[in-house]
């Protein structure tokens, strides 16, 4: 059986959706999306879809799956792959994963990096047999909207876009793609708070704001306590969206302000685990 590969530039963002979506019936942590929101994440995650191949059977025409390939200077970051269940096991994701590599030499990529849910067994096993290494777990934490049972203390001051991204700016730690400063350059709406508390504690978080949640989070403690320094902010930022679904992606499991979210009602929903291949 032969496969066929399109570059994904060559359909529409309506086409890519559902495809993108035929992929994700069964999986492990439901995860469709609507066309609006692929959009947005093509443009924030700088998802160059001439690099992104969609895979065909190429007797019968029929859909088969897809990957997306991110590219960020000499990094290039796999995205959305997925075969759409009737057709797994017959070579489509590996043709998809040759096509990237391929893509990712051509440009002078040094590295590829991904992020595959922990419990996914046949990903990992692919994207190990395709020289890619575990480096770190992440976490992803879910909260309802409930009114934060105390009040923060502390003097805040809000960050508008200039001053949020000055802030990353100078975050000293690595981020992962969806949360890094070239994700927060892109994206329409985003903003933060600074806090500074009593005992000197101070610091920030940059988040971004969407239409029922809020998301992205990156927290920095520039002095003190982190864990007192993220509950006041946490405490302040709930206060301001009482009704707003909070999801915060990607915190590394040794990320020190982790436990001001668990006392807060956030719970950890699933976990990925980031992984990298280098190019020699
Ligand atoms: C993971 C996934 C992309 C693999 O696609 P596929 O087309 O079935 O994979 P291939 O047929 O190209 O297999 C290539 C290699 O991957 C590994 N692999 C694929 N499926 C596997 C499974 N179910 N169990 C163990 N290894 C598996 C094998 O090493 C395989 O090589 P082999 O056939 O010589 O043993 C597919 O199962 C899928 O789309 N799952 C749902 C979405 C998803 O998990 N996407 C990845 C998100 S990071």
């Amino acid at each position: 059986m032969g496969l066929k590969i399109t570059p994904a530039g060559q359909f529409t963002i309506e086409e890519l959706t559902d495809f993108y979506n035929q992929t994700r019936v069964d999986y492990l942590v439901p995860m469709p999306m609507s066309v609006a929101v692929m959009a947005e994440y093509i443009h924030d995650f700088d998802v160059d879809l001439e690099l992104s191949p969609i895979i065909h059977d190429e007797e019968t025409e029929k859909f088969m799956g897809l990957g997306m390939l991110g590219v960020r200077g000499d990094h290039t970051w796999i995205t959305r792959l997925g075969i759409a269940p009737g057709n797994r096991r017959r070579g489509a994701a590996a043709v998809a994963m040759n096509a990237i590599f391929e893509a990712s030499e051509k440009l002078g990529a040094k590295k590829t990096i991904l992020e595959v849910i922990k419990n996914n067994s046949a990903a990992h096993t692919l994207f190990e047999k395709n020289g890619f290494q575990k480096t770190r777990e992440l976490l992803v934490l879910r909260r309802a909207p409930i009114r934060p049972p105390f009040s923060p203390e502390g003097e805040i001051t809000w960050l508008y876009r200039n001053d949020a991204l000055k802030a990353l700016r100078s975050y000293p730690h690595h981020l992962t793609w969806v949360n890094a400063l070239e994700s927060m350059e892109n994206a329409s709406m985003f903003q933060g708070f600074h806090i500074k508390l009593k005992d000197g504690t101070r610091g920030w978080l940059v988040y971004r704001h969407k239409k029922r949640t809020i998301t992205h989070f990156e927290f920095h403690t520039e002095q003190g306590n982190p864990v007192k320094m993220a509950r006041n902010i946490l405490l302040y930022l709930h206060l301001q969206y009482p009704r707003m679904d909070a999801y915060a992606e990607n915190f590394f499991a040794d990320n020190p302000h982790l436990p001001a979210f668990f006392d807060l009602g956030y719970f950890e929903a699933f976990r990925r685990v980031e992984m990298i291949k280098e190019y020699s």
